[in-house]
């Protein structure tokens, strides 16, 4: 029987982070043993914000090396760079046809960027959506392993899918997310101030290449208060994400022991925030110095993006073929 096609991707705008690694990388990785899957580096996405040309490669190099270091086996699955696909902007533009300014106006993630960087609202940010859908339906993938971030997105791929398939024939599945767990992981920044990001605070943001002072400097700083008063209080919600942090790469039982404490309004936050800097340093440690590794062996992770370019335009000229002759465009 044949796989399940999973299809998901990262910009190349930053480095990576606790985000990305618990919100994707490691639904990716557990995914690899039983999917078909195609992981790339969004480099085109990435143009939105016009990156410096000549940190663009470094940036895709990185973001591959990191991929790899936190448990990609790319014998396993096709990495390669969103540009190295030629029948993705083609794609891009066949959805463009079906998608409206008015739903694509109304998406959150544009609207902010609109308030946020008037300077440079361009037609990239507002079909945004639409180059993701064709991402994903060039492989026509049944599902999308992402955060909870790209929910929305993900909706309209369903969306644009279904249009083309009631306009021109059934033809692509209507990809779903997908986490092993259910659960949609949201890492928070460290200041507590919204979802932790490859672009706001950087000093609540820990990212995969941090060493490990600067990850216990960090967390040391991650927003907490007097503590609670009350037996069984709420948590606000920068102490859910230490927490979710610690359950996510301390032992069970020392979770527990700290949930404990607050529960009876005994928690330490100074204690707690020093348990937690040990074992995401310990965590951290062997994905950083493996990304570190593979980075220096540039020949090799060209060897990897292009073998993986070559899988994934095998699937997607198959797609773009068969898109076509239903669009009525096959002359030959
Ligand atoms: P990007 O590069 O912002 O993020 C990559 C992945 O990391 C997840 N993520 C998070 N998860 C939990 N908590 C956070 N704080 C957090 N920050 C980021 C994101 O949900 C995402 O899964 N548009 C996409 C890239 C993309 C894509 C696609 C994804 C382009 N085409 C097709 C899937 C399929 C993006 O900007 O992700």
């Amino acid at each position: 029987m044949s796989k399940e096609i999973v299809v998901s991707g990262i910009r190349s705008t930053g480095y990576l982070h606790l985000g990305n690694y618990f919100g994707a990388i490691q639904n990716y990785v557990l995914m690899q043993e039983n999917y078909e899957c195609y992981f790339f580096v969004a480099d085109y996405h990435a143009l939105t914000t016009h990156p410096d040309p000549k940190e663009l490669k470094s940036n895709v190099f990185r973001v591959a090396a990191e991929n790899i270091a936190s448990g990609l086996d790319p014998n396993k699955v096709a990495l390669f760079a969103q540009s190295d696909i030629p029948e993705i902007p083609e794609l891009y533009l066949m959805l463009n046809m079906l998608a409206y300014k008015g739903e694509l106006e109304k998406v959150p993630t544009f609207k902010e960027k609109v308030r946020n960087h008037t300077d440079n609202v361009n037609a990239g940010l507002l079909t945004y959506p639409v180059l993701m859908a064709a991402d994903i339906l060039v492989h026509r993938a049944a599902k999308v392993p992402v955060g909870k971030d790209q929910e929305q997105h993900l909706e309209m791929a369903r969306n644009f899918a279904e249009r083309f398939n009631n306009r021109y024939g059934d033809f692509f599945p209507e990809p779903q997310v997908f986490r092993f767990n259910n659960d949609a992981v949201k890492i928070m920044s460290l200041d507590g101030n919204g979802k932790m990001s490859k672009s706001e605070n950087v000093n609540a943001t820990i990212f995969l290449s941090d060493d490990d002072n600067t990850i216990r400097k960090k967390i040391m700083k991650a927003k907490t208060d007097a503590g609670p008063t009350e037996h069984n209080s709420e948590m606000p919600d920068y102490i859910q994400n230490l927490f979710l942090l610690m359950q996510l790469t301390s032992r069970p039982e020392v979770t527990e022991s700290f949930k404990n404490s607050f529960n009876t309004c005994t928690v330490r936050y100074g204690d707690m925030k020093k348990q937690l800097a040990e074992d995401m340093v310990a965590f951290l440690r062997p994905i950083r110095e493996k990304a570190a590794e593979l980075q220096k062996d540039e020949d090799a992770l060209r060897r990897i993006l292009k073998e993986g370019a070559d899988r994934g335009r095998a699937s997607s000229s198959k797609t773009i073929a068969g898109a076509r002759k239903l669009m009525g465009m096959n002359y030959y």
